[in-house]
């Protein structure tokens, strides 16, 4: 007979599927502390970042890519503007991580240039074109042939343009900055948090989040760049946004906080093990820290999560279950897109990471793959590695 717990109201599966979440809704978690020598992280991860750094074949290769496109489409969309953004630009990326490229054109509808846009692609041969068309931001996915680098196209997203800007500038603002937005990055991605299509945490979101930690600990190591006396209000696809960057961060920084990458990712996972900031707080990086639910007005709607996860109707989870709001468009709650599985894997991996932590666990194992199928480990970082196998007369008929 299934075991129902009396305290949650989780069955066996769920308990087993969750089971250090279970433990601490039935108050049984065993917390040890994190006695861990935070150099030896450090190390780890300074080494795990060496290799993330993007070779200069795979970035000519990259730029060949988008130039190749801009003609394409300067030609099929004439007056149109093709401008790369992302992590790819801002400088917080993982080696494997996508292009993705704003294409501002206004002759026609978007959905209907992208499906010209997709069809362009199939013939240009290249692989898995998607044309995804009824999210938030409509876009065309695909796959450079060549290099297997993955690609996303979007019409008039202006907006992230401006917010890949204010994530370069937090990026130029410490040397830490990288390898600690890359970690949390990896950790989520890894442990299969960081997919906003099976509803989990994007990779913006999460990038969100690991800067939000870095101007709020003590002292802190990032400013609010958004701060500023002279607000810059623009109209982006007719919607004002105040997009005020302050030219000067670091000068709003007073003290130095000198703690080294391992010990802040020790303090990250600790935070959010010991007291969830969801609970009463929304991640708000143009606020420089945290704000509470109720200022911003957006209390957990229900079903909450306990109780979605419960109901046998499954009932989509209520929303603003783990609020972060984008630094220029504040009505976007990036936590839109969780399902409630997603939001209870969030919080088993953040308990995860904590024990692994507590038993002086290695990076690789803190970020050990849970589903290799999510993670794209595998781009050509050698170009010519599929041409090997094949016998010369074939390798001559292709190159020709
Ligand atoms: P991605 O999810 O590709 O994130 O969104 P990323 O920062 O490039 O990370 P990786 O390295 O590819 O995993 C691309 C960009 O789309 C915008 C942001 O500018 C982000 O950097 N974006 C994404 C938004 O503006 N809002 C969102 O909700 C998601
Ligand atoms: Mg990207």
């Amino acid at each position: 007979m299934e075991h129902i717990c009396k305290i949650t109201g989780m069955n066996s599966s769920q308990q087993k599927k969750w089971p250090l979440f279970h433990s601490l809704l039935t108050g049984n978690l065993v917390r040890n502390e994190i006695e861990l020598s935070s150099d030896k992280l450090s190390e780890e991860i300074m080494q795990f970042c060496s290799l993330q750094e993007t070779t200069d074949e795979i970035q000519e290769r990259k730029e060949a890519i988008i130039n190749h496109l801009k003609k394409r489409f300067n030609r099929k969309f004439s007056g149109s503007k093709l401008t790369a953004f992302g992590s790819s630009e801002s400088g917080l990326g993982l080696k494997n991580g996508d292009i993705d490229l704003c294409l501002e054109f206004k002759g026609e509808k978007p959905k209907k240039v992208l499906t010209k846009i997709a069809r362009m692609l199939r013939e240009d041969g290249m692989e898995d074109v998607t044309l995804i068309a009824h999210a938030k931001v409509p876009i065309v996915k695909f796959i450079d042939s060549r290099t297997k680098i993955p690609i996303d196209i979007s019409i008039n997203n202006s907006l992230a343009i401006y917010n890949t800007s204010l994530l370069k500038l937090y990026n130029d603002c410490d040397v830490r900055v990288r390898p600690f937005v890359l970690s949390i990055k990896n950790w989520a991605l890894h442990r299969g948090i960081c997919n906003a299509a099976y509803g989990t945490f994007s990779s913006y979101a999460w990038t969100m989040i690991a800067l939000q930690f870095l101007q709020s600990c003590n002292p802190p190591i990032l400013p609010n760049i958004q701060h500023g006396e002279n607000r810059i209000l623009k109209e982006v696809e007719g919607t004002t946004y105040d997009l005020t960057m302050n030219d000067n961060p670091n000068e709003l920084l007073k003290l130095e906080n000198k703690s080294n990458i391992g010990q802040l990712i020790i303090d990250f996972f600790d935070q959010f093990s010991k007291e969830w900031p969801w609970d009463e707080n929304v991640i708000s990086l143009r606020s420089g820290k945290m704000i509470s639910r109720k200022e911003k007005n957006w209390e957990e709607k229900k079903p909450k999560l306990i109780d979605a996860l419960i109901d046998e109707n499954k009932l989509r989870l209520g929303k603003h279950s783990l609020p972060v709001e984008d630094p220029f468009d504040h009505l976007h709650d990036l936590s839109r897109v969780l399902r409630t599985e997603g939001v209870m894997d969030i919080r088993e991996e953040f308990l995860r990471a904590y024990n692994v932590l507590c038993d002086g666990g290695s990076w690789s194992e803190l970020t050990k793959t849970k589903f290799p199928e999510l993670v794209n480990d595998s781009p050509q970082t050698d170009l010519f590695e599929d041409l090997r196998d094949i016998p010369k007369q074939d390798l001559i008929d292709k190159l020709e």
